[in-house]
């Protein structure tokens, strides 16, 4: 069966144990096999919240868990505490703390003693549907995950389910929860996906542009004092011919000297989207003294971090299709079911690469040292550079070692981008901060073979050339053929 995009959506919520649907969105109706996205906002609404701090009920679209008493005697002490752990805990809202990094990141904060709080509209599961793709590791529901972290620790995850850009929503969420750090991940973030057609492409900028200046409206009206910290991508700055410096660089033009802001040169709507968030973080720095740091991360790898490893309902999700898969994740699940590697064109397409454990440390350090107000902070959140066939030879050699043969093909790139280039960016600052890198080593790459290989089973093969052309967007709704 196709599935294709229309202009509606519904959504069923999970709450304890069981499922029910809570949702009141006028005209909506529940659809348990076809899964459609709005193209402005998704509509994820009138959910009753059952947090501790919220006095009234039905203002805010949104869900939080109940604590059982077996919760209770089941916690265990077992933090894991390291010099960074704040004297206080902070309360820390984790904005798309359902997906790949916000859910390590969520459990991460949590476990260092930060008071979290996912929001997070579940969208992510939804594109999964629309696009007939499913995680390489089976993932529990949000509900699920935050009652099997609780009863493992002790330590409680409140939740919002709802969409930020749905202003509404986002008030009442900050209202309730009155953060002093606010993580931004919740935005569509796969280039492919943004360059399907008109319709993903309009619905990536509007979710993530308007989601970004609602969070900004947010935080002036409700809580000024509150540190954003957003999820940038190293891909704003594209492939420069001259060093990427981290955020600005100082320009001496016709005698006279500034500095400015690095220039940005994105190459999908999604890359875009990322840089007109960033233009509008840095205004309302300036005009209203927001305090923000941009972290522009590099490509992600890896899937456990030491919280999520802790039980299999804690698993991460493990994306290796050619729509939501990074590279070096997509490379291992090759390479494990005998898939020729796939190098986009030439493969010197070089990027800053980190693993997921420094994804989290790198957010934890941005929240315990935050920007000052007014002050619009950039990171290169990376800590190496790698071109695809460096990473193509990394993972043969690896898989080599455990007896795989593994081949690598040359497929015509389906990106438009230089394949061959110069490229040396600045990741110091957070080093500086006290992040210590877990840089690609072999026992990194042989426990994530081990871990595809592990899951083999679940490889849809279909799944894994790419589909998606730079050259062939239409306004036609594409469809995903099943
Ligand atoms: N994964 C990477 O390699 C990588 C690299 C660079 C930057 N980033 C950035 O990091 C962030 C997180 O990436 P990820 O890989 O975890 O993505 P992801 O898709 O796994 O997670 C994003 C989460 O945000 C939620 N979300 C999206 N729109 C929302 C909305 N309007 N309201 C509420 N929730 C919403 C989704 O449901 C999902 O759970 C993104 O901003 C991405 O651009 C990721």
């Amino acid at each position: 069966m196709a599935h294709f995009l229309s202009t509606s959506c519904s959504l069923t919520i999970a709450s304890g144990s069981k499922l029910h649907s809570k949702q009141l969105y006028q005209g909506s109706m529940v659809i348990p096999s076809t899964f459609t996205l709005q193209t402005s906002k998704f509509p994820v609404k009138r959910l009753v919240l059952q947090g501790k701090r919220l006095q009234r009920s039905c203002t805010v679209h949104g869900t939080t868990l109940p604590i059982s008493h077996e919760d209770k005697t089941q916690a265990s002490s077992g933090s894991h505490k390291t010099s960074n752990e704040p004297s206080e805990p902070k309360r820390v809202m984790v904005i798309g703390g359902d997906g790949y990094c916000g859910w390590a990141t969520a459990l991460h904060l949590s476990n260092k003693n930060y008071e979290v709080a996912i929001v997070d509209n579940l969208v992510r599961r939804h594109f999964d549907h629309q696009l007939g793709l499913e995680s390489l590791t089976p993932i529990s529901s949000i509900h699920n995950r935050i009652r099997r972290w609780k009863s493992l620790t002790g330590k409680t995850i409140q939740l919002y389910i709802g969409d930020i850009c749905d202003f509404e929503f986002l008030s009442e969420t900050f209202k309730s929860f009155e953060p002093e750090a606010v993580v931004h991940f919740g935005e569509q973030r796969s280039a492919p996906y943004s360059m399907i057609d008109r319709s993903r492409a309009v619905f990536t900028q509007n979710n993530n542009v308007i989601g970004t200046l609602n969070v900004l409206f947010a935080i002036k009206e409700f809580k000024e004092e509150c540190h954003l910290v957003k999820l940038g991508t190293m891909g704003e700055y594209g492939t420069p011919n001259i060093d990427i410096e981290e955020g600005y660089i100082t320009i001496t033009h016709n005698g006279r000297t500034d500095t400015l802001p690095y220039p940005k040169q994105a190459s999908s709507f999604y890359h875009l989207s990322k840089v007109h968030d960033s233009n509008n973080i840095a205004f309302t720095c300036k005009a209203w003294g927001i305090r923000a740091t941009d972290l522009n991360q590099g490509v992600v790898y890896g899937v456990r971090t030491d919280e999520t490893e802790m039980h299999e309902e804690l698993y991460n999700r493990f994306d290796y299709d050619g729509v939501f898969g990074t590279a070096l994740n997509r490379f291992c699940v090759q390479a494990a079911v005998g898939h020729p590697l796939t190098v986009y064109g030439k493969g010197g397409q070089t990027r800053g690469y980190l693993d997921i454990r420094d994804t989290v440390q790198c957010v934890e350090l941005a929240i315990a040292n935050p920007a000052q107000r007014g002050e619009f902070r950039v990171f290169n959140q990376f800590t190496e550079q790698f071109s695809v066939n460096e990473l193509a030879r990394l993972v043969t050699k690896a898989g080599e070692k455990l007896g795989l043969n593994v081949q690598t093909i040359s497929v015509p790139n389906p990106r438009v981008e230089a394949e061959e280039h110069y490229y040396n960016a600045k990741h110091t600052k957070l080093v500086e901060l006290g992040l210590k890198p877990h840089l690609l080593s072999d026992s990194l790459l042989d426990s994530l073979l081990n871990f595809a290989i592990k899951f083999e089973d679940r490889v849809d093969t279909k799944q894994i050339m790419p589909s998606v052309s730079w050259r062939k967007i239409g306004v036609k709704p594409t469809t995903i053929p099943a």
